[in-house]
This record gives structure tokens, C-alpha cells and sequence, in this order.
């Protein structure tokens, strides 16, 4: 098994295991990253690259009147995080797909977040433009990326993501962009960025 290439995109058996793998040693990560939202009472937020659905799941729990939405492209980890979530209904609706073609109107969520995803994100620009479109004027996006999060290349995001990432956020004519590195629970440091599409 391509273990790396599991990561980027899980599939099969193998991607199945992976899922299994992330949802233990990403969750505090995934926790710190929800926290970072903050969501507010009666919000509907979006998870972009949820992996086996430990953000949903936490969120779910954390806010039990936020509807989350998911969009991933494995279809194992739809699979896997929609038996996660089972017990929130309707409430919570992952789905397939990709950063680069949101399957919603605009302005319609009022926070979207990602974590270890925005690295695999292709092509980024017109990925973080999707996400701009969807989010409403005042939305925020929160992003957590771990130093060794996987690129599509097999390589890692590594220590510098940030200065690739936030020109990108710029350009994609976000503002209020913060971002800081933290210790990792899993050695190195992980990244935390939020940024917000303007109110008009
Ligand atoms: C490393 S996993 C992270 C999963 C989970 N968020 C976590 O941190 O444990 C990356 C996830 O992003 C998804 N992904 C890959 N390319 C994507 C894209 N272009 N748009 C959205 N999600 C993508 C993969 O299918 C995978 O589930």
C-alpha cells in the first residue's frame, strides 16, 4: 500500500485503514481546529476533506444546533463518516466531492473549515475561490495544516506552508488573515490560519 497516497486520497481496503489511523492520531488536532471556529448558535458550517469524519463529529457534539455540512472525494471516507455521525440525522450531511466544485449556492455557510486538507487542495486558487463564493459576507474559514500533512506530490506541507498559503487567501480576496504555528501533540508543529470574506 502507498501509504502517502492513502493519506492524500483514501481508497479500498487500505484507505479504509488509513481513515481508522487519522481518526486517532489527528483528533486533537481536528479538536483544536473546531475550537478555533467557535461556532456560533443556529450557524451552518462546512468541513472541506473530512477524512473518516472526526471534525464533523466533534463539531456535532460541541454545537448541537449548527448544521455541517462535508464535502470529501473518497468515497471510503463518505462511507466512514457517515456511520460516524449516523446519530446526529439530518443534521449532518457528508457528501462527495472537492474543494474545486462546491455543490452549493452562494453565501450560504457562515464558516467553513479544514483540517490537513488545504495542502491537497488542486487547483488551489479556484479551490479557495469556491470557498469565498459559498461562504456568506463576514464568513470565516479556519484551516489546520500539521507540518507533515501529505502534498499531492508525496512530500510534506513542512514548516514554511504558510508563506505559500496566505498570499493565496489574499489573492483569493480574503482579509482579517491570522495565522500561528503550535506545538503538534504528534512531534513538529502544526499550522492554525483564519481568514474572513469580507462583509461587502
Ligand atoms: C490527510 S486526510 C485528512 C482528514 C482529516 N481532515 C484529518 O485531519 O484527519 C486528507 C483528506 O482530504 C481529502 N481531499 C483530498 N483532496 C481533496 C480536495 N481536492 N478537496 C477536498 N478534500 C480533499 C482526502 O480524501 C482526505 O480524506
Amino acid at each position: 500500500m502507498d501509504l502517502k497516497r492513502q493519506f492524500a486520497r483514501p481508497e479500498g481496503l487500505g484507505g479504509s485503514l488509513v481513515g481508522r489511523l487519522m481518526a486517532v492520531i489527528n483528533k486533537s488536532q481536528v479538536e483544536d481546529v473546531v475550537r478555533e471556529l467557535a461556532p456560533a448558535p443556529g450557524e451552518r458550517v462546512l468541513e472541506i476533506g473530512f477524512g473518516p469524519g472526526i471534525g464533523l463529529a466533534t463539531l456535532a457534539r460541541a454545537a448541537p444546533d449548527v448544521r455541517i455540512d462535508g464535502v470529501d472525494p473518497s468515497a471510503e471516507m463518505v462511507a466512514a463518516a457517515r456511520r460516524r455521525v449516523r446519530r446526529h440525522g439530518a443534521r449532518v450531511r457528508p457528501q462527495e466531492g472537492t474543494a474545486a466544485e462546491l455543490p452549493w449556492e452562494d453565501a450560504v455557510f457562515d464558516a467553513v473549515f479544514a483540517t490537513n486538507s488545504v495542502q491537497l487542495w488542486q487547483p488551489l486558487a479556484a479551490s479557495l475561490a469556491e470557498v469565498r463564493r459559498v461562504l456568506r459576507p463576514g464568513g470565516r474559514l479556519v484551516l489546520g495544516v500539521l507540518e507533515r500533512a501529505v502534498t499531492p506530490d508525496g512530500g510534506s506541507a513542512g514548516p514554511y506552508f504558510d508563506a505559500g498559503l496566505l498570499p493565496e487567501l489574499r489573492e483569493a480576496g480574503f482579509t482579517g488573515i491570522e495565522s500561528r504555528w503550535q506545538p503538534s501533540n504528534l512531534g513538529g508543529t502544526e499550522l492554525l490560519v483564519r481568514a474572513v470574506r469580507p462583509a461587502s
